[in-house]
């Protein structure tokens, strides 16, 4: 996170703004905004419920690009976009107040949240493996008698047990698999949910969880997609695989996906599977530190991306630490990919 500083509000004239979201289908959704009130506000007064989590411009889940007039979020707070973001247009909708009748695109579709509201249940730990040094696959089972559906990409609330605090994490099984999910989590040094994963969770175990949330999820028309995850941003990249083969014709898939060391790698059977069932998909592993796996290259993800992979009306959808997002957003502007076609999703640190 960092702090954004803002330009000053201007003083407002006392009309309201007229708001247009474009999402993903098409569909526009137009309301008027008070000058003083944030747009998210003025959406659910107008109907319209948006994607959002916290409502406090920290967890980044409500963004959306400014595309006509202009908007501001209020300066010196603290924000879950850096200030390249939003010089490229990107606002934090609950955050944000509309100088002037403004439009805004949304990057996933307008029946989003009819068709899976987040919704608070109660779901067991099934299984717990380390599947590399720093690395932990948490697997749930949900009740069938919980409302619960999913669209690729989006992620749930954990409750620590025994704490009021919680943690977001993509969910990286498919949408089919709703009633058995699965999370990869990383395990730090210490931290509430790791230290609960390393010594206190067990099979069997009850969590609390919360979702889906997020915005981040597939187009719904096909288009050669490239995949970015860094670490644990695999998990929603292999539940959008899932979705994608499904999808007919299959575009073609390139997912680069990048570990610190060799002990922290993981998945790499789950990848090949999926290479060998879905025909357009290519996979690029590489290793920041490769000593000890000299058949990997050494470097990130970005440093395995060619200009040749960007094919026209592609589509990049991005998983990782801030660096490695700001990095491949700014390689993927240079490539000639519109900022509305890099979607990203990135790892917003906890304090414990
Ligand atoms: S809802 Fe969390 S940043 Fe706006």
């Amino acid at each position: 996170m960092t702090i954004v500083e803002g330009t000053e509000m201007t003083v407002p004239p006392t009309e309201p703004r007229h708001i247009a979201l474009r999402f993903t289908d098409g569909q526009v959704r137009e309301f008027d905004a008070d000058p003083e009130e944030a747009i998210l506000t003025a959406a659910k007064r107008a109907g319209h419920t948006l994607v959002s989590q916290c409502t406090v411009g920290t967890c980044g889940t409500c963004v959306g690009t400014l595309i006509d007039g202009a908007a501001e979020m209020p300066a010196g707070q603290l924000s879950a976009l850096s200030k390249d973001e939003v010089s490229a247009g990107q606002r934090l909708l609950c955050q944000t107040r509309a100088l002037r009748d403004s439009s805004f695109d949304l990057e996933y579709p307008s029946t989003l949240l009819e068709a899976h509201p987040p919704v608070a249940f109660r779901a067991k730990i099934s299984r717990l493996s380390w599947v590399a040094d720093t690395v932990v696959e948490l697997e749930l089972k949900v009740p069938k008698t919980i409302k619960f559906g999913f669209a690729a990409g989006q992620y749930c609330r954990i409750q620590v047990p025994g704490t009021e605090e919680w943690r977001s994490y993509s969910i990286a099984s498919g949408e089919h698999e709703r009633f058995r999910l699965t999370f990869l989590i990383r395990i730090l040094p210490s931290g509430v949910m790791s230290d609960f994963l390393r010594d206190g969770a067990r099979t069997g175990q009850v969590l609390d969880l919360e979702g889906p949330l997020g915005g981040f999820v597939l187009e719904p028309a096909p288009r050669p997609t490239i995949l970015m995850a860094g670490g644990t941003g695999l998990a929603p990249m292999l539940s959008m695989l899932d979705r994608l083969r499904t999808v007919q014709p299959t575009p073609p898939i390139l997912l680069l996906f990048g570990c610190n060391r060799p002990a922290e790698l993981f998945h790499e059977d789950e990848l090949a599977a999926r290479v060998s069932f879905i025909p357009t998909l290519e996979v690029r592993t590489v290793l920041m530190d490769n000593e000890g796996r000299d058949d990997l290259p050494a470097g990130t993800p970005l440093s395995v991306l060619h200009p040749g992979d960007v094919l026209p009306d592609t589509v990049a959808y991005l998983c990782g630490p801030p660096p490695m997002i700001r990095a491949a957003e700014e390689r993927f502007g240079e490539l000639g990919l519109p900022a509305h076609d890099i979607r990203a999703e990135q790892f917003v640190p906890s304090e414990n």
